[in-house]
């Protein structure tokens, strides 16, 4: 049996601008999913998808994650005419959008028929496999999630033309987060094309847009690594107009923000996709974690508490 894993994943800044190459930075979180694979005799293969999920977020994904499975098995030259594959994936990720479920279930895949097949993949293979995969899903990927998931870790990334740059960057310690879930599932696809076709129609306006997260998340980086959390946060706040300027965002996700904020988070904002998903929230300290957590939780929306940095 071949066991592989990939990573949830938290983007604290530029999600959407990142696909037109303006830098972003993405972290990994605590919850993973885990993937395992098994041959038996016959041919074709099976999917058991046991990972927690949002209610909804599997049938809507179900034509996707086959269209990716597809793509993974046909890049790999795995042979599926003379042997069957079972693929069962689980780990305590929630499958839902805004937490790179679809890149983590890529990686993790890619990982465990490596294990299986004793194909010896590095981590940059397992990458460029993940990446294959995510065009299940997005269409045009900028590869930022596929990086989280199979790397780990806080990564400075940004997409120049056909190549993938990551840089790895270290927080003096790890910091609490909250996420929050709106619990409505974001085609990414379609969320994406949105952005572009705005783009196309106003671009004077999404030319300056593009410069404002550019400065933006370079100085954001400066502030993180110097540890200045109040700053970070500061930040944070003001990527969420951002987003909310090119339409990513929703009601939902402006309230979570906002009770976020009120219950002294130092900064909030949507994070992946938007138009659903999860809401992030910088909240250093277990106190301040729990507080704004608990709030969430009261107000009927499912948070997530974890570390970025780690
Ligand atoms: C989704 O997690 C992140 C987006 O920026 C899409 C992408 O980068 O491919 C919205």
């Amino acid at each position: 049996m071949g066991r592989g894993l990939g990573f949830g994943k938290v983007i604290l800044f530029n999600e959407h601008f990142v696909v037109y190459g303006i830098p972003a930075i993405v972290s990994a979180i605590g919850a993973k999913t885990t993937a395992l694979v098994e041959q038996t005799p016959g041919s074709g293969y099976e999917l058991k998808d046991e990972r927690p999920e949002t209610p909804g977020y599997k049938t809507e994904k179900f034509d996707q994650q086959k269209e990716s499975l597809d793509i993974i098995l046909k890049f790999m030259k795995i042979d599926t005419q003379h042997t069957h594959y079972t693929i069962t994936l689980a780990g305590d990720l929630i499958a839902a959008s805004g937490v790179g479920a679809s890149a983590a279930s890529c990686a993790a895949i890619a990982r465990a028929f490596s294990d299986e097949l004793n194909l010896n993949l590095s981590d940059q293979r397992v990458n460029e496999i993940a990446y294959e995969g995510e065009k299940g899903y997005h269409g045009t990927p900028s590869g930022i999630d596929n990086t989280a998931a199979t790397y780990g870790g806080l990564i400075w990334y940004r997409r120049d033309g056909s190549k993938q740059l990551m840089e790895r960057m270290r927080l003096r310690k790890p910091v609490e987060i909250v996420m929050g879930n709106t619990g409505k599932v974001a085609d990414t696809k379609s969320v994406v094309a949105g952005v572009r076709e705005r783009k196309e129609k106003e671009p004077e306006k999404y030319g300056r847009l593009l410069q404002d997260a550019d400065h933006l998340v370079k100085n954001a980086r400066k502030r993180l690594e110097d540890f200045n959390l109040e700053e970070v946060g500061a930040y944070m706040d003001e990527n969420h107009k951002l987003l909310q300027e090119i339409g990513v965002s929703s009601p939902e996700l402006d309230a979570l923000v906002k009770l976020a904020r009120d219950n002294g988070a130092i900064g909030a904002k949507l994070t992946g996709t938007g138009k659903g998903g999860y809401m992030v929230a910088l909240t250093p300290g277990r106190e301040l974690q729990n507080r704004v957590a608990d709030e969430i939780d009261k107000h009927g929306s499912q948070a997530l508490r974890t570390l970025i940095g780690v």
